[in-house]
């Protein structure tokens, strides 16, 4: 993750601008006085920096929820603050000039908006979760040139050796995105995937409800994939295997595949690795027969206006409300000029999101962008309106 370590953090003005990246406004943390949140503005991308106090040294980095997926805005921004503020740096990972990144890369690495707004695919697609080193995703891609495939990793290092290979290699099929999976499906029409590979997905033995496999991510994949499409599922570990294969039995008009060791056209690293353990590897592919009806989308985020007071929204940090099928938790709440802002988690409980919201002159709104429409997100957002209106 990008970042200066600073001597001593200083504020410049709000708003102001410097090297085309602007500083909208501050948030600071009442309840951990050692941390704040810039509100910036680089490349016409929205999002966070945040300023963390330590012992000796403050560090200065993208926040995680909202950081921009192009390492080199982060780069860019950093070094506008430090410069507008005169921060003296101690050390640093960021480069100035940073942007290696290829305009390949660049258009090839997508943000969340693109999919909810203008991804209509005109050829099928192909979907790999979790492509870690990416060897599986690439050789697909590279044997398919007519399909489009859609990479989905969390793991930001994994994403830019892809973003490399896909400049290298002139890919122009091929498009990444960092973003949880278990998300993600929603946001696809119906019927236009033909594969979805899941391959030696975390097993989170320990805390199963953040496994990709879910049986709302089962019916999602089941309803974006075309009749005759796939879901293959490939994993070392005998627990998530079950696990899985229970979660598919709860789907109709599928039928299942089971394999156990079988060898696939190319073997990703950690397929590799627990071969040379010479652990079993399980094999589950699901097969959709059955065509699914589009969505009909009518979600409104939009807030009512705001009755509470600043300092009662303030108290609400911590406070976590819960409904039939979700919850919203005010993780952490911000003071800033005029207003207040919220960290949230929200939605249902296997696939919760994070946002900011702000609220100013009685007015609510989230920042950088509403959350995904889901139907537990519209009922978080409805839950979350009534704490705000009062
Ligand atoms: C054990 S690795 C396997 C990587 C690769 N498929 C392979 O076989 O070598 C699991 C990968 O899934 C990614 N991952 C875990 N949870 C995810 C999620 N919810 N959405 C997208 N990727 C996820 C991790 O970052 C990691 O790179």
């Amino acid at each position: 993750m990008p970042h200066l370590h600073i001597a001593k953090f200083k504020e410049v003005e709000f708003p102001s601008s410097c090297d085309g990246v602007s500083f909208h406004f501050i948030a600071s943390n009442p309840n951990n006085k050692e941390e704040k949140l810039i509100a910036t503005k680089a490349d016409d991308v929205d999002f966070f920096l945040l300023v963390k106090e330590e012992e000796r040294k403050t560090l200065l980095k993208t926040d995680k929820i909202t950081r921009p997926a192009a390492t080199h805005i982060a780069h860019k921004a950093l070094l506008a603050y430090a410069k507008a503020a005169k921060l003296d740096i101690l050390s640093s990972n960021v480069v100035e000039n940073s942007k290696s990144i290829h305009l390949n890369e660049m258009s090839a690495l997508k943000n969340i908006d693109y999919f909810t707004t203008d991804f209509k695919p005109d050829r099928e697609v192909r979907v790999e979760i979790g492509f870690g080193s990416g060897r599986h995703l690439l050789h697909q891609v590279l044997s398919h040139p007519d399909i489009l495939f859609i990479g989905l990793e969390i793991h930001r290092p994994s994403i830019e050796q892809v973003l490399k290979q896909i400049n290298i290699k002139n890919i122009k099929n091929l498009l990444i995105l960092d973003y949880d999976a278990r998300l993600f499906m929603e946001l696809l029409p119906s019927n236009v995937v033909g594969k979805i590979y899941v391959h030696f997905p975390v097993p989170w033995d320990k805390k199963p409800q953040r496994r990709v496999i879910s049986t709302t991510f089962v019916n999602e994949a089941k309803r974006v994939l075309m009749v005759g499409g796939t879901l293959e599922l490939r994993t070392d570990s005998d627990n998530y295997y079950n696990f899985s294969y229970e979660t598919f039995m709860s789907l109709n008009r599928v039928s299942l595949h089971i394999n156990k060791n079988r060898d696939i056209a190319i073997s990703s690293k950690y397929e590799d690795r627990w071969k040379k353990m010479e652990k079993n590897i399980y094999d589950i592919t699901m097969i959709n027969e059955e065509y699914s009806q589009e969505l009909f989308y009518d979600f409104d985020f939009t807030f009512d206006s705001v009755r509470l007071a600043n300092g009662d929204m303030l108290k609400l940090h911590k406070n976590l409300k819960k409904f039939d099928g979700g919850f919203v938790n005010f993780e952490r709440v911000y003071d800033m000029q005029g207003g207040v802002m919220f960290r949230l988690a929200m939605g249902s409980f296997d696939r919760p999101e994070n946002l900011f919201v702000i609220v100013k002159d009685k007015k609510a709104h989230y920042f950088p962008i509403p959350p995904l429409k889901s139907k537990s997100n519209l009922e978080a957002h409805k839950l979350l309106n009534k704490v705000l209106h009062g």
